[in-house]
């Protein structure tokens, strides 16, 4: 395994408020790159925001203000909203930043003197209105403008392009030589399949029919292509070409480090073809693996403005806390593949899995301990019990399936091994009856052992969630009276880790939802309600 990491979501258009769905990509990338750090790896960690290109220069336009005015107020909430999620990204790139722009052009001026870009014209279907071309596809047999449903006209503009034909061969060996570089395998065959075979165009990299963008040094009527200005932010951040190129030594670079861009499946295709392509075009290495996750639906329909059905996190997180709206998001929808949102779900998921299963776990626990050890936590002695063993090789399993379904990006299927734990030791609860040994005082050395290991259960789960319950694992830990040094995670197969510490009773960390008061309170963010 390599040692370090570099790890980017996309960057996000701030044309309006984020949803649901963007949060969902920034907090899984974030359970990665907490569960690495945790572990003791170096990673770092991108996201940031998109600001250049028509939607965002006419949105500017219908509020009356200039588009930078524009972006910067929704970037704003792009920041709080990651704050609110306890995103812990390193970095935030935004397009409109001095240090990208640069790049940007420079990157530009490379392929052109390269001979990789070429001036050429343009001809397609085009939107008065809209200022926008379109392709034949996309303008339909009617000659329809997709966005906004008036009629189009053929038109040609000069422009520049990528010469995209010369770089498919390598772009197909590339996939074979490293088929872990697009997961799911099925992407690699959709790209392949649905836009290689048929035959790639050039890619037109310029535009002239809108103005907010990042002019093209050489001939400056022209914008660069918001799709090349955008992927550029991947290596823009890190320095690249810049007077300080430390961060792009050591996270791009530096063959130690794994490349990793986390991305949705609507921008594949971008990512996928073009983004390596470029890099091979400037000389420098590719990433070694995209991610491509699913999209979230809201019930069984697409999230969109004109329905009114995007969920805010917002005022999710503001009243479920973040922990609640993490583990939803990371649990409920398997990363890699589409899902959908429900109120109903969201509470479900929380009470059965947090509230009953693990809060429940730790609050009985600790009463216990309380009760039968005057709150001492009995020292590990080995197998007591005829079900101890069974429990330490589920918590060993757990460990070891958990961090190679983390390393796959598995993250889904991650968290469910630690659920299974937690289960697991509830039932080693009715399987050891510690309310019957606690009748007996020749049982009392099993009743000690029972106590050990449910404590050393939560300790190894609590460590394990901890990239998704940021806050809850925490209380968890407090309530098992460990010290910050004891929390590390290179303890977790020490299961003498918690002997005699004190525990502290606390509130219960997942309190009950009750459906009838929470459904309709996030029926109404859906806009259900209405
Ligand atoms: N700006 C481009 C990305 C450039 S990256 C060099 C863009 N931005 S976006 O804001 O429209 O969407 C970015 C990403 O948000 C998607 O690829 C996806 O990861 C995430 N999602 C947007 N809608 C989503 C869902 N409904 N569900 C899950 N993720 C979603 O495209």
């Amino acid at each position: 395994m390599k040692k370090r990491f570099y790890i980017t979501t996309p960057i996000y258009y701030p044309s309006a408020k984020l949803h649901i769905g963007h949060a969902y990509c920034t907090t899984l990338t974030d359970v990665f790159a907490r569960s690495k750090r945790e572990r003791g790896f170096e990673c770092y960690f991108l996201t940031g925001a998109d600001e250049h290109g028509l939607k965002i220069e006419k949105n500017a336009e219908a509020k009356g203000v200039t588009p930078q005015a524009f972006v910067d107020e929704i970037v704003e909430g792009f920041y709080k909203l990651w704050d609110l999620l306890k995103i812990t990204n390193d970095d935030f790139i935004r397009t409109t930043q001095e240090r990208h722009v640069k790049v940007v052009q420079d990157v530009f001026t490379k392929m052109y003197n390269k001979g990789d870009i070429y001036l050429g014209k343009y001809e397609g279907w085009y939107c008065r209105y809209c200022e926008a071309f379109w392709t034949d596809t996309q303008a339909g047999k009617d000659h329809i403008c997709p966005d906004c449903g008036r009629e189009v006209q053929r038109a040609e503009e000069e422009a520049y392009f990528f010469k995209t034909s010369k770089y498919v061969d390598s772009l197909l060996k590339f996939y074979e030589d490293n088929p872990k570089f697009l997961i799911p395998e099925s992407r690699k065959n959709e790209m392949i399949n649905t836009f290689i075979k048929p035959g790639l165009e050039d890619l037109c990299v310029s535009r002239t029919s809108f103005s907010w963008g990042i002019p093209v040094k050489e001939n400056p009527k022209h914008v660069v292509y918001v799709w090349l200005d955008a992927l550029t932010n991947y290596i823009s951040a890190l320095g690249y070409n810049s007077d300080n190129p430390e961060l792009f030594k050591k996270y791009w670079e530096d063959e130690d480090t794994e490349i990793i861009h986390i991305l949705g499946a609507d921008i594949t295709r971008f990512h996928a073809i073009y983004w390596p392509m470029f890099l091979e075009s400037l000389g420098i290495r590719k990433p070694d693996r995209e991610f491509v996750h699913g999209l979230l639906m809201m019930r069984e329909s697409k999230m969109s403005k004109s329905k009114g059905n995007v969920v805010d996190p917002y005022p999710l997180v503001e009243r479920f806390g973040v922990d609640a709206v993490r583990y939803y998001l990371a649990r409920e929808v398997n990363f890699g593949s589409d899902g959908s949102f429900s109120p109903e779900q969201f509470v479900e998921r929380i009470n059965s899995d947090l509230a009953n299963s693990f809060g429940n776990l730790l609050n009985r626990t600790v009463s216990m301990i309380n009760k039968y050890f005057e709150g001492v936590i009995p020292e590990y002695k080995g197998q007591i019990t005829e079900f101890d063993g069974n429990l330490e090789s589920v918590i060993n399993a757990t460990i070891s399936n958990y961090e190679k379904a983390m390393d796959d990006l598995k993250i889904t299927e991650a968290i469910t091994y630690v659920n299974e734990l937690v289960n697991r030791a509830n039932k080693y609860i009715d399987e050891t009856t510690p309310w019957a040994l606690a009748k007996d005082e020749n049982k009392k050395e099993a009743l000690a052992s029972v106590m050990n290991h449910l404590a050393y259960s939560i300790y190894v789960a609590s460590r394990l969630y901890h990239p998704v319950l940021v806050t809850a694992s925490d209380k968890a830990f407090d309530q098992l009276g460990i010290d910050e040094k004891e929390r590390e995670y290179i303890n977790i197969t020490n299961k003498n880790i918690l002997d005699n510490h004190k525990v502290n009773k606390g509130e219960p960390l997942f309190p009950r939802l009750d459906p009838n008061i929470e459904v309709p309170f996030i029926s109404e963010l859906m806009g259900e309600n209405k």
